[in-house]
C-alpha cells in the first residue's frame, strides 16, 4: 500500500492539535550532556564529549557542556517547568560516566542519587519518566579501549543498563536503550563531526553493529533487572530520502543514503537482518568481520516500543566519492551529496520543514515491518538562532504541523499504533557541535544566570494539553 500525504493543507495547518487516541502521551525530551553541566562534580568520570569539546575547532565557539543549563543543580526548575506545562512524561538520559566513572567497575553512588532524586520528583508531580540510557556520552575510559569499535563495549553497556534499571525499576517503567545509534556511529566514527571525532570505514561500521548488539543485550539486561513491568525500546533517527532529480544516478544515491542512515538500523532491529545491498555498499571499505553468529537474534529481540526521532527529510544527489580508494574511505563517504530542496521553508538551522517526511516515515515503518511495536515520537523540534524568549510562532506552527502529519499517518494505517509525542526540547541547551547558538527549547535559557523563561510555544502547548484533558 502506498499512502500519500497532502502537503498543501499541512502548509497552512492552523495552530491546533489534532485528535489523538486516549492515553496518548505528551512529553518533552532532553539529554544529560546537553543540560546537566557539573562535569567534574561528585566523581563523574570523563565522557567522550568532554574530550571532543577540547579539540580545537570541534565545537562552534569552542563551547562545551561543562556548565550547559546546570540541570545537575537546577533540576527542580526543570521539573517545575514540566509540571507547569502539564506533560504526562519526561524523556531524559542518564550519563553513564556519572554512574560508572570508568565505564565499568566502581559505581558512583552520588551519580545514582542524582537520578534517584529526579525520578522521585517527577513521580511526585505525576510525570512519567522515560529514561534513555545512552545519549552519546560514552565514558572516555571505554573509548580509550576502542570504544564502540569493540564488542566489549556492548557488554559493558548491558552491565551499566542492568545497574541503572535495578536502581530505578520501582519507579521507572519506560526504558530507551540508545538514542540515535546512527549519530553515535556514523557521525561520531565516520564523519568525525561528533565525539569521538574519528573518520573511519570499518571502525564506524563496527561501532554501528556493536551499538545495536549493546542495545539487544541491554534489553535483556533491563528485563532481567526490572521485571515484567519494564517496557523497553530504542530511539532511531529516521529521515526519508528523496532523490534530487528523477535520474537513475540520483535515485541510486538516495537508496545508498537510505541504507546508511535508516535501514542499517531499522532492518536489524525490527526485521532481524541487514538490508539487501548493504554489503555491496561497503565492499572494500569493510569485510564486516565484526559480525558473529547469533548477533542478529540478539539485536532483533522483540521490543515494547520504538522511538522515532524526526526532524527533516533528506534530498540526495549522486556525487563522486571524496576518497577514491575504498580501503581508505570513511563509512560516510558513499558518493552522495545532500541538496537543499527549492521553495521549502527552513528552521533557524536551515533544516527543511517537511512534515510529509514524518508521515512517510511512520507509514513506511508500518508497511515494512509486520511486527512493528507501538511507536512514540521521541524527538521532533525546531531551533531558532535568536537569543531571547520572544514569541516563537514558527515553533508553534512546526509542532502543530508535525503532530497533524503523525495523526494522519495513524489514521491512514491501522498497523501504526502511535502512543505519544515528545517535543525536543524542554529547554534551550548545548546543541553538540553547534554549541549554544541553536535554541530548541520551549523555555529560553539565559546561560549566564541559568534562568529559564517559558516561550510562547510553552504556553501554547500547555493550553492545548489542558484543553485535551478538559481541565
Ligand atoms: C537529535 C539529538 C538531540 C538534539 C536534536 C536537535 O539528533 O538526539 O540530542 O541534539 O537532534
Amino acid at each position: 500500500m502506498s499512502l500519500t500525504y497532502d502537503d498543501t493543507s499541512a502548509a497552512h495547518a492552523p495552530a491546533t492539535l489534532p485528535e489523538v487516541p486516549a492515553g496518548f502521551v505528551w512529553g518533552t525530551a532532553t539529554a544529560a550532556y546537553q543540560i546537566e553541566g557539573a562535569v567534574d562534580v561528585d566523581g563523574r568520570g570523563e565522557s567522550i564529549w568532554d574530550v571532543f569539546c577540547r579539540r580545537p575547532g570541534a565545537v562552534a565557539g569552542a563551547a562545551s557542556g561543562a556548565v550547559a543549563c546546570d540541570s545537575y543543580h537546577r533540576w527542580r526548575d526543570d521539573v517545575d517547568l514540566l509540571a507547569g506545562l502539564g506533560v504526562d512524561a519526561y524523556r531524559f538520559s542518564v550519563a553513564w560516566p556519572r554512574i560508572l566513572p570508568a565505564g565499568r567497575g566502581e559505581i558512583s553512588p552520588a551519580g545514582l542519587d542524582y537520578y534517584d532524586r529526579l525520578v522521585d520528583a517527577l513521580c511526585e508531580r505525576g510525570i512519567r519518566p522515560f529514561v534513555t540510557l545512552y545519549h552519546w556520552d560514552l565514558p572516555q575510559a571505554l573509548e580509550d579501549g576502542g570504544g564502540w569499535r569493540t564488542r566489549d563495549t556492548a557488554d559493558r553497556f548491558a552491565e551499566y543498563a542492568s545497574l541503572v534499571a535495578g536502581a530505578l525499576q520501582d519507579r521507572v517503567r519506560d526504558w530507551i536503550t540508545l538514542n540515535e545509534p546512527y549519530c553515535s556511529s556514523i557521525v561520531g566514527y565516520a564523519e568525525g563531526r561528533h565525539a569521538p571525532g574519528a573518520t573511519e570505514g570499518h571502525g564506524a561500521l563496527a561501532a554501528a553493529h556493536h551499538l545495536l548488539l549493546g542495545h539487544g543485550r541491554a534489553v535483556a539486561a533491563i528485563r532481567a533487572a526490572a521485571g515484567a513491568r519494564a517496557r523497553v525500546g530504542i530511539t532511531l533517527n529516521l529521515s526519508p530520502v528523496v532523490p534530487a532529480t528523477d535520474s537513475d544516478a540520483d535515485r541510486a544515491a538516495a537508496h545508498r543514503l537510505d541504507l546508511m542512515l535508516n535501514r542499517q538500523f531499522t532492518d536489524p532491529v525490527l526485521g532481524g537482518a541487514y538490508p539487501d545491498g548493504f554489503e555491496r555498499l561497503y565492499a572494500g571499505v569493510s569485510d564486516l568481520s565484526f559480525r558473529r553468529d547469533g548477533d542478529l537474534e540478539r539485536i532483533s529481540v522483540p521490543l515494547d516500543f520504538l522511538g522515532v526521532n524526526y526532524y527533516y527529510r533528506l534530498h540526495a544527489a549522486d556525487a563522486p566519492h571524496a576518497q577514491p580508494d575504498p580501503a581508505r574511505r570513511s563509512a560516510a563517504d558513499i558518493g552522495v551529496r545532500q541538496v537543499q530542496p527549492g521553495g521549502v521553508a527552513t528552521t533557524g538551522l536551515g533544516w527543511p520543514i517537511e512534515p510529509a517526511g514524518l508521515f512517510d516515515t511512520l507509514t513506511g515503518l508500518a508497511g515494512r515491518f509486520p511486527k512493528l511495536p507501538p511507536v512514540y515520537i521521541t524527538e521532533n523540534g525546531c531551533a531558532e538562532l535568536r537569543d531571547n524568549p520572544d514569541p516563537d510562532p514558527e515553533r508553534i506552527a512546526f509542532i502543530a504541523e508535525h503532530l497533524s502529519a503523525a495523526a494522519r499517518a495513524a489514521a491512514a494505517d491501522d498497523r501504526l499504533d502511535l502512543r505519544g509525542y515528545f517535543y525536543w526540547s524542554l529547554i534551550d541547551n548545548f546543541e553538540w557541535a553547534r554549541g549554544y547558538g541553536p535554541r530548541f527549547g520551549l523555555a529560553h535559557v539565559d546561560y549566564a544566570t541559568g534562568t529559564r523563561t517559558p516561550k510562547a510555544s510553552y504556553h501554547w502547548l500547555r493550553d492545548r494539553i489542558r484543553a485535551r484533558r478538559g481541565r
